[in-house]
């Protein structure tokens, strides 16, 4: 039985299209499926929108809409976004999906079969942006800590959840469970929060009724948290497909922004324990981009559209640009003439170069036909170390890491060329010998690099005269020295990274 690996996205709203923030953790997800699949797993992958509560509703107001039509345009403009970045999600899920309703509405039944649903009635500090209510020490000055603006009283009749009951469990669990969030950073701040004790959380809505309404009581609509997080485990078969569920739950990796940890790694594994569920294996949050040291956001009108840069770079340089140029925590700045740089020196001066010298001295050198590689080569060693280096930094997840790593071969073997200047020697077996390692090398970089850079790779192990596409294969089998075959025609082909003037 091959392993499984289940693995999400947060899901987004649909006040408006995504930006790059979304897509930097949506890449982020897909580079981490695709290394499972690569891995040989059976793997999971879910993404979606999240389309209810007061937010959507005053955004589609906002615009003249139905919130309805408002969920329905944005949710296709992500579905396209995530098309043109390619990403390979085997599911995307709305949470108007009729499927959701159901699996909310038992969810939340067992909650309150459990005995940890209570009515009370609540009066607090609310942030529409954020859908949560803030205590005063929360939020000094009665603004929110994330939107930096004022807070809005409201008093409502409410069903709470009984979060203050879980929170020597989640301890206990967090205890046996180092790994349940990564990075450490963030598991501390996840452990002080709970430390610090926990308050009973406002679930339920009465003032609108765009959301799942509450099977005990339908004049009120589950909060949008209660109603987002179980799109986790609705997708996962939850209350519709027993087998499934059990096959696919929990998640092994929640992939989230440091804004919302504290609801994925607090609130959600407790509401999973209060219906009998376990919690996901590891929450992982990433930091932001910040586009000119700041958040993107409305008001700031510093969104960039995940297709302009597409346009621009092409989608496999956006990728890699994502994962390579932003280690997994700290906020990363994103900027024009870094993503320039970068691409310059990784893929048009690196990666581009080491192709198009292998390609022209095959040819010219080889008859265009590629020699096999060495045993024992000196490439060799360089490129196993690579693969264990890389695999090491895909499980943590740290991308820009395991591609950092990948990258060691690529400037190893550029080296390697250098050193023998095999275009400047007459034809014969020393020549072949060095354009067999490096083809080797060029294939197992295809390899490694096809997380990021799916298309790409693609094309490469094309050029290379290998049949299928890297992504078919199987690592570290598939990695090991010696899998290129020789006697295979080597295609020059146009610059795959033509270089960008700065
Ligand atoms: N709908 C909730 C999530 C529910 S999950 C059960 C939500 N949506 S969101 O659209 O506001 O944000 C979704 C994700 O995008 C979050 O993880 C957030 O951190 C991420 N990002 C939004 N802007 C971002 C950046 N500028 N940079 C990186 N990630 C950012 O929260």
């Amino acid at each position: 039985m091959p392993q499984r690996y289940y693995v999400t996205t947060p899901i987004y709203y649909v006040t408006d299209a995504p930006h790059i923030g979304h897509a930097y953790s949506t890449v982020t997800a897909d580079a981490l499926a695709r290394w499972h699949r690569l891995l040989g797993e059976d793997v999971f992958f879910l993404t979606g929108t999240d389309e209810h509560g007061l937010k959507i509703m005053r955004a589609a107001e906002a615009k003249g809409v139905t919130p309805q039509a408002l969920a329905d345009d944005n949710a296709e403009r992500y579905r396209s976004a995530w098309q043109l970045l390619e990403i390979s999600n085997d599911d995307f899920i709305r949470t108007t999906d009729e499927r959701h309703h159901t699996a909310v509405r038992t969810f939340l039944q067992a909650v309150y079969d459990h005995g940890d649903i209570e009515l009370r009635t609540y009066e607090g500090l609310y942030c529409v942006a954020c859908e949560a209510y803030y205590t005063e020490d929360e939020a000094p000055g009665g603004e929110c800590p994330i939107h930096h603006r004022p807070l809005e009283l409201l008093q409502e009749e409410n069903y709470f959840f009984l979060l203050s009951r879980y929170e020597q469990r989640l301890l206990d669990w967090y205890e046996a469970h180092p790994e349940g969030v990564y990075p450490d950073s963030r598991r501390n701040e996840v452990l002080g929060f709970i430390k610090g004790g926990l308050q009973d959380i406002s679930i339920s809505r009465s003032s609108f009724d765009w959301g799942v309404t509450l099977p005990w009581d339908p004049k009120h609509v589950a909060w949008v948290w209660f109603d987002a997080l179980p799109n986790y485990i609705t997708a996962a078969g939850y209350g519709s497909d027993d087998e499934r569920f059990r096959q696919w739950w929990p998640a092994d990796t929640h992939l989230v922004g440091k804004d919302i940890i504290r609801f994925h790694a607090v609130y959600w594994p407790a509401m999973l324990m209060a219906a009998g569920l376990e919690p996901p294996r590891t929450v992982a949050a990433h930091g932001w981009l910040l586009v000119g040291g700041e958040k993107m956001s409305k008001t700031a009108l510093n969104h960039i559209a995940p297709g302009d840069l597409v346009e621009e770079f092409g989608v496999d340089a956006v990728r890699h640009h994502f994962l390579r140029d932003v280690s997994f925590g700290p906020d990363g700045d994103f900027s024009y003439e870094g993503m320039v740089a970068r691409y310059n020196s990784d893929l048009a001066n690196n990666l581009g170069n080491l192709l198009s010298r292998v390609a022209t001295v095959v040819d010219k050198k080889c008859g265009g036909i590629g020699p096999a590689p060495q045993d024992g080569s000196p490439l060799q060693a360089v490129a196993a170390d690579s693969l264990a280096a890389a695999t090491a930094s895909w499980a943590r997840p740290a991308p820009s890491e395991a591609l950092e790593s990948t990258w060691r071969l690529i400037r190893e073997a550029n080296a390697y060329l250098e050193a023998n200047e095999p275009w400047k020697a007459e034809p014969g077996p020393d020549v072949d010998a060095v354009m067999g390692d490096a083809l080797e090398a060029l294939r197992i970089v295809a390899l490694l690099a096809s997380p990021a850079m799916p298309s790409a790779c693609a094309e490469i192990w094309r050029r290379l005269g290998l049949s299928g596409r890297p992504d078919d294969e199987v690592l570290p089998a598939a990695a090991a020295w010696g899998g290129y075959p020789g006697g295979l025609p080597v295609e020059k082909g146009s610059p795959l990274f033509p270089r960008k003037k700065v």
